[in-house]
């Protein structure tokens, strides 16, 4: 399992045992610098139970890794976990304490929406209802308030929480969304801008033996990506190689573009090219 976003979910106590390896995976690579105070670059690798090999994955690893680990990453590994045997209980009941607190002062927006997370710690706040888009948003937190978010797109904006954030800074983000609350135009709610996925011609392997060329992304409709394209953020690929470009998805490429996200492709000829093949 992918849990770069999951380190932390084992210690809610709200959502207790929510991480891969108690939900019965086999391996599970997790970024503890993502969710827990570690410094960037710190992961585990779990690994249980006989269908993984790990002797194969101790040899991969030794092709991959470098010799030369560092000792201050592994020290802040070493510091983060003792951090939570010994306090975790505390400081996850703090956090959690003021996630509940932070949501009920979100009750009286009428404008923006606080939407309900499955990781009650990621603050997602659409601004659909309103003349604003979720870069919008962000620009004001932080030109106006000093409040920096995770990310931003076209319709919301995330506030990526954790451990270390104190009751103080929940306070500031929440009067802070209340006084643009305040000052925003509403309108009436915008139509969801992410596309239903594009029907699949292959799997993505097979695609690799197609004679795909670079085509203009206007004269793409119909023919068979070749390649991944995706917009960060949110980092979710838009269209993956053997899936069929359909109008929906270049009209959202072009809604990106106009917004200022700007798509990335494989072959990095976006927004012009697409390297599709037919069928
Ligand atoms: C879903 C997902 N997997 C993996 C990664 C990479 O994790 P790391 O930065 O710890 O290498 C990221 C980083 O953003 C991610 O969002």
């Amino acid at each position: 399992v992918d849990e770069a976003h999951g380190a932390h979910l084992r210690f809610y106590r709200q959502f207790p045992n929510r991480d891969a390896m108690a939900s019965g995976a086999d391996i599970s690579v997790m970024s503890l610098h993502k969710t827990l105070p570690a410094l960037t670059q710190c992961a585990l690798l779990h690994i249980r139970g006989e269908l993984v090999d790990s002797g194969e994955i101790s040899r991969l690893l030794s092709v991959f890794q470098t010799s030369s680990p560092s000792y201050v990453l592994l020290s802040s590994i070493d510091h983060c976990l003792r951090l939570l045997d010994s306090d975790g209980a505390r400081l996850f009941g703090e956090y959690e304490r003021n996630l509940v607190k932070f949501r009920e002062d979100m009750a009286c927006l009428r404008n923006l929406i606080a939407l309900p997370s499955s990781d009650p710690g990621k603050l997602i706040i659409s601004t659909k209802k309103t003349t604003l888009s979720g870069m919008d948003l962000a620009d004001i937190l932080y030109a106006e308030h000093k409040i920096e978010l995770e990310m931003s797109s076209i319709d919301y904006a995330l506030a990526m929480t954790s451990i270390c954030d104190t009751e103080e800074g929940f306070n500031r983000l929440a009067k802070a969304l209340t006084v643009i609350d305040d000052s925003v135009q509403p309108e009436p709610p915008r139509e969801s801008h992410s596309p239903a996925l594009p029907v699949q011609a292959k799997p993505p392997g097979e695609v690799l033996a197609c004679q795909a060329k670079l085509t203009p992304l206007n004269k793409a409709v119909e023919l068979m990506s070749a390649e991944y394209v995706w917009a960060y953020p949110p980092g979710i690929p838009i269209i993956i190689p053997g899936e069929i470009i359909d109008e929906a998805s270049v009209a959202y490429i072009t809604r990106l573009i106009q917004n200022g996200i700007y798509p990335k492709s494989t072959k990095g000829q976006l927004p012009e090219y697409i390297y599709a093949c037919s069928p």
